[in-house]
């Protein structure tokens, strides 16, 4: 079992000690723009604690068994068009990925959105590579809406990115 707690400033020494032994590449795979070794600055810079009117809805993900902060999700909410875009969606240790968290954590966030900001549509960007990302979001509902080629250089390589969405009456079909 898994809850969806506001993120705090303190949460985000634990984000950086997620990312201490990761690569640019992996970092780049979540956040899609941090740059390599993560630092507090980043993340303060990103996450905008005490401003009001971000828009931005960010969570760390908990372990209701042990109370442990086991991931952290972000949706950003763009209130004029109804719409929402996850980011910044992490499992922190990679023993507890693919075991469902990111699809139950996701699965809360996707309720958030359409019940409480009543959004129409909420949708996500991941890299063409990320094929347990894909699934996750595939198993919750999303579907791919587009690829966009070549949207980054990393070394010598161009990565390609899909666009997935899903809206609000996809999702009550799915969960009703
Ligand atoms: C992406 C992420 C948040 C998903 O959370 P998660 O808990 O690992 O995802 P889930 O276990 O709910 O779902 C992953 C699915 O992919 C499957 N999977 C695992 N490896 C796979 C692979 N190589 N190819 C295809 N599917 C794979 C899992 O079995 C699972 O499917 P299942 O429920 O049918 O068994 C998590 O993996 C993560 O933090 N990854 C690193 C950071 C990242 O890439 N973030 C996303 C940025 S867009």
């Amino acid at each position: 079992m898994i809850n969806l707690e506001p993120l705090v400033p303190e949460d985000l020494k634990q984000v950086i000690e997620w990312n201490i032994n990761s690569t640019p590449e992996f970092l780049l795979q979540w956040s899609g723009e941090f740059e390599y070794p993560l630092t507090r600055e980043q993340l303060d810079k990103f996450y905008h604690f005490g401003e009001k009117e971000t828009g931005r809805l960010s969570f760390k993900i908990i372990d209701v068994m042990t109370c442990q902060a086991i991931g952290i999700i972000t949706l950003q909410i763009y209130k004029e068009i109804s719409s929402g875009t996850i980011v910044k969606f992490l499992i922190g240790e990679e023993s507890k990925r693919g075991k469902g968290i990111g699809q139950k954590a996701l699965a809360r966030m996707l309720h958030k959105g359409f019940t409480e900001f009543c959004l129409r549509k909420i949708k996500l960007y991941v890299y063409e590579f990320n094929k347990p990302a894909i699934r996750c979001y595939e198993k919750v509902g999303f579907v791919k809406e587009r690829l966009l080629k070549g949207v980054r250089k990393v070394g010598d390589s161009y990565w390609d990115m899909f666009e997935m969405s899903i809206f609000e009456d996809e999702w009550r079909n799915r969960t009703h």
